[in-house]
């Protein structure tokens, strides 16, 4: 029999706190029409105290997965360049907190924010070579580039799930056209907190590969790894004659200008820009989508939307966690990610804020000899 391979559930979560770009430009003494015009973003998220890479994807995923769906699910790739551990897998946490069943697989898969990507096609043909089986794609992560840094303007935090099965209900994935080149535009080794970042060099690679991988076929939609809104217009830019219309560009855009940079999670926070905010019905259109991953790598695909997607997605669940963020001052933002740092480069971390876990079910309690403990609430 001949079946279909894809996203079937897909969901997004980020934190409760957020930063609107004119704060962050008071803050540094900085023209705010270079955050707002020039790099087009309008907010961005924030990680609190008491969520990490961990917590934010197992929101991500707790949306989207049911009790029939745990015996299926026979492995998690845990895509994040994020990462607090070079040995044990973010993914055995999750596995933990969502009580998936001891044999599942699990793997953190890392290229930079392309891991995503390669974790969905590995997903996807696992599930072509196993059709009843289920493979869980999470991407995690927090952009943190240091404060005053060219990237500060560039940051943000969130997380997607998509469940990979065969006959997906929101779409089915095509496979792609890759092209990779090592290059040191962007890398992040060992011994540093923060990656090390030639900007401009990121960006004529991101657009160099864009033109070897893609392929000379119109789309209504395209969907490109976003870092910072405008980025997506110099991308659309080199389509030429397929670019797509600035009123498509835009809706592509929506979500992820008002979240910020979530790396690996930000071409398919685009996608959920697209299917949730665009009001016509996308059943059985073909969208374009490019990834890219610094040192680097893109690849080139498509996803063809299936006809129960607007069913499936969560949309209001999805859109009430953009809309329902704290806006945050400057020195909430510098407090909130100086205590951010303090926790990621501590062995033992006791959680004490002034803040009250809010719209969260997935808590980082403490840190002790490097592991985390975590709770799970009640919280909606
Ligand atoms: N009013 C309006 N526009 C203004 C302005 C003002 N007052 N001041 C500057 N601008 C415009 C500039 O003209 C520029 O636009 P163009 O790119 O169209 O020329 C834009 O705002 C940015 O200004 P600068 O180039 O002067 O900014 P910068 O060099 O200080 O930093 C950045 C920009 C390179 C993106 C930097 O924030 C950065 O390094 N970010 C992290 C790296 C990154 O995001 N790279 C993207 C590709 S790599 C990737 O995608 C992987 C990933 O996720 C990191």
């Amino acid at each position: 029999m001949k079946y279909t391979v894809g996203i079937d559930k897909m969901s997004f979560y980020t934190t409760n706190y957020v930063i609107d770009m004119s704060e962050l430009a008071r803050g540094r003494d900085m023209d705010v029409n270079k955050c707002k015009t020039g790099i087009g973003q309008e907010k961005m998220s924030i990680i609190s105290p008491y969520e990490d890479v961990i917590t934010m994807a197992c929101e991500a995923a707790n949306d989207i997965l049911s009790e029939e769906d745990i015996p299926d699910i026979e492995m998690v790739l845990f895509a994040t360049e994020s990462g607090f551990d070079f040995s044990k897998s973010s993914g055995i946490y999750l596995h933990k907190l969502l009580h998936l069943k001891p044999n599942c697989r699990v793997l953190e898969i890392k290229q930079a924010c392309y891991a995503a990507t390669g974790a969905l096609q590995m997903a996807c043909d696992f599930v072509r070579s196993n059709n009843n089986k289920k493979c869980l794609v999470v991407s995690s992560d927090i952009a943190w580039y240091g404060f005053k840094t060219s990237g500060e303007i560039t940051q943000g935090c969130g997380a997607v799930a998509m469940l990979v099965t065969s006959n997906p209900r929101i779409c089915k994935v095509s496979q792609g056209h890759v092209f990779v080149n090592n290059v040191n535009d962007f890398y992040r080794p060992s011994y540093s907190h923060e990656p090390i970042v030639n900007g401009k060099l990121s960006i004529k690679t991101y657009l160099d590969i864009l033109n070897k991988t893609m392929q000379k076929q119109k789309f209504s939609y395209f969907c490109f790894h976003m870092p910072f809104a405008t980025m997506s217009d110099k991308a659309n830019k080199t389509l030429g004659d397929n670019q797509i219309s600035q009123e498509h560009l835009e809706i592509a855009k929506q979500f992820g200008k008002y979240v910020g940079n979530i790396y690996n999670g930000s071409l398919y926070l685009s996608l959920l820009s697209v299917l949730i905010n665009e009001p016509k019905d996308l059943s059985k259109q073909d969208i374009g989508m490019f990834s890219y991953g610094s040192g680097s790598i893109g690849e080139f695909f498509s996803v063809t939307i299936s006809e129960s997607y607007k069913e499936i997605l969560q949309s209001d669940v999805i859109k009430h966690r953009i809309e329902r963020r704290k806006e945050i001052s400057f020195e909430e933002y510098e407090s909130m990610l100086s205590t951010f740092v303090e926790r990621e480069s501590s062995s033992n971390f006791m959680l004490e804020s002034s803040l009250t876990p809010k719209y969260c079910k997935f808590i980082l309690e403490k840190i002790e000899n490097g592991h985390r403990y975590y709770k799970k609430s009640n919280e909606n």
